[in-house]
């Protein structure tokens, strides 16, 4: 069985958060399933990956260029790349120029995607491959269902919402450009507060619609969720469900991880000797409370801004914060003024950084995931596994992956983390002051620290659901 996911990133050839880890994840998780999937990605300037390129489509004018799809089998993974270069072949990220903003034309640089994925579907490669079912992802992928239904190629299509917060909004007036119906406005399904929306339409036209957890599936009906789409999600009803991430568990054990001290469950040991190297990475000395570690995108999704405001009372109880974010400008200058404040004890590495995250996990005692809104989120799994116990905000994923150390949780040995309701600098401030009263308690935050590591959190039950979920809408 075949089927086609249409991304704007995938690991590990780019990267800018959690969609491409789970755009690479889910390819080696359906296979079991019966399913092969293929990665169609935009061929971007910076993608290096070596290997034979086989050229498998091409068109002579895709949105005002020339372009071909080259095959490439990289990593364990069967890419697509499409060779678009007057769309892809520029500086900057997948997203945004080196300017810092969004690259002008990214409704058509996407729309390409979704419009050649569309073809594909309708016509096959030449190597005579051709998906039952196209899987795709978030806006950058939203308009594959659009160019399936006006085209009318009877290939059925999923939806994944990673994060409601980018829509793909634009102009009216691109609607040609963009190679859709002006019905198809006139009837509301692109129509949104007289512009375009991505998301809109394909949250209307795919078969399924899914977001990456039960409760942000919950969430997006409430307005205080859905950014102004939670009446389109509503309508979907039963279409719509959420489906957890899982995390490649090949890549985050710490019992095998090449870039760690190994350790287990069992021997907890080694974690000191993590910890300490960590210290040594960040420059920290003495931090005889909890070391705390965040790796994190800068943005106000995060809450990271929250942390300024509750660091003092942190640290006066012996805590300690090493973290590495890239992203918002005036964020990381707030932080970078408190770890001055606390030489020692805060510190703040910026950029992108693939290694450092594994010791980070390794040697923290503590992940903080103080997040706004949080679809699924990675790094309270990743802290989960190493022992780094999650204090996260009861929203999404979130509240989904870890269980708040209450007293009835701590009895029964199933605590694995804290999880606070109320997302503001007193919610986390309070927070804080349980993990450092539970870390001076050693027996009892081993415990929750065994418990996480022994949770679940492969892709096994998460495949199967999708597995589920593609035989219900292919035929
Ligand atoms: P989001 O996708 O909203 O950014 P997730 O938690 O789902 O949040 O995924 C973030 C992913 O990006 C995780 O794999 C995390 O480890 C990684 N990450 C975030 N910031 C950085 C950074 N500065 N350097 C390296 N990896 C990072
Ligand atoms: C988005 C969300 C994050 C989620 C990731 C992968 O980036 O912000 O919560 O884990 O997608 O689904």
């Amino acid at each position: 069985r075949r089927v086609l996911s249409v991304a704007s990133e995938c690991v590990p050839l780019i990267k800018t958060g959690g969609l491409a880890d789970v755009a690479g994840a889910l390819p080696a998780a359906l296979a079991p399933h019966g399913w092969q999937m293929r990665v169609l990605m935009p061929a971007y300037a910076g993608i290096t990956a070596r290997g034979t390129r086989t050229p498998v489509w091409q068109n002579d004018n895709v949105f005002g260029g020339p372009a071909r799809v080259v095959a490439l089998r990289h990593a364990g993974l069967d890419m697509l790349l499409l060779e678009a270069p007057h769309l892809y072949d520029r500086r900057g990220g997948p997203y945004l120029g080196p300017d810092g903003y969004d690259h002008p034309d990214n409704p058509e640089r996407f729309a390409a995607l979704c419009w050649v994925a569309a073809e594909i579907a309708r016509d096959g490669l030449s190597d005579g491959w051709r998906p039952e079912l196209v899987h795709a992802h978030d806006w950058q992928g939203a308009l594959v269902p659009a160019y399936l239904t006006y085209g009318d190629i009877p290939v059925p299509s999923v939806l994944t919402i990673h994060n409601i917060a980018f829509q793909g909004v634009t102009a009216r007036d691109r609607i040609g450009a963009l190679r859709l119906p002006e019905g198809a406005f006139n009837d509301g399904t692109l129509e949104y507060y007289g512009q375009i929306s991505a998301l809109k339409a394909g949250i209307l036209l795919a078969d399924r619609v899914t977001t990456v957890s039960p409760t942000y599936a919950r969430e997006l009906l409430r307005a205080e969720f859905g950014m102004g789409l939670q009446g389109v999600i509503s309508a979907r009803g039963a279409a719509m469900q959420g489906i957890l991430n899982g995390i490649d568990e090949t890549v985050w054990n710490p019992e095998t991880d090449p870039g760690i001290l190994p350790f287990s469950a069992k021997t907890l040991k080694a974690k000191a000797a993590n910890r300490e190297r960590l210290k040594g990475d960040f420059g920290l000395t003495d931090v005889p409370g909890p070391l705390a570690v965040v790796v994190s995108r800068m943005s106000w999704q995060k809450g990271l801004d929250l942390l300024p405001e509750v660091l003092d009372g942190f640290v006066a109880r012996g805590g300690g914060l090493a973290l590495l974010g890239a992203g918002d400008a005036d964020i990381a200058a707030a932080l970078s003024g408190v770890a001055a404040r606390y030489p020692g004890r805060v510190a703040l590495r910026t950029g992108y950084d693939e290694a450092l995250p594994h010791r980070m996990f390794a040697g923290g005692d503590a992940v903080l995931v103080p997040s706004r809104f949080e679809p699924c989120g990675l790094t309270q799994m990743y802290g989960l596994r190493y022992g780094a116990v999650p204090v996260v905000a009861a929203v999404g994923g979130l509240a989904d992956t870890v269980i708040h150390a209450n007293k009835a949780a701590l009895d029964a040995g199933c605590a694995t983390g804290i999880v606070f309701t109320q997302v503001d600098a007193l919610g986390l401030s309070q927070a804080l002051d349980q993990l450092c009263n539970l870390y001076a308690q050693p027996g009892l935050f081993r415990a929750m620290q065994r418990a996480g590591m022994k949770q679940d959190m492969g892709w096994r039950r998460s495949a199967a659901a999708y597995a589920r979920l593609y035989e219900d809408i292919a035929r």
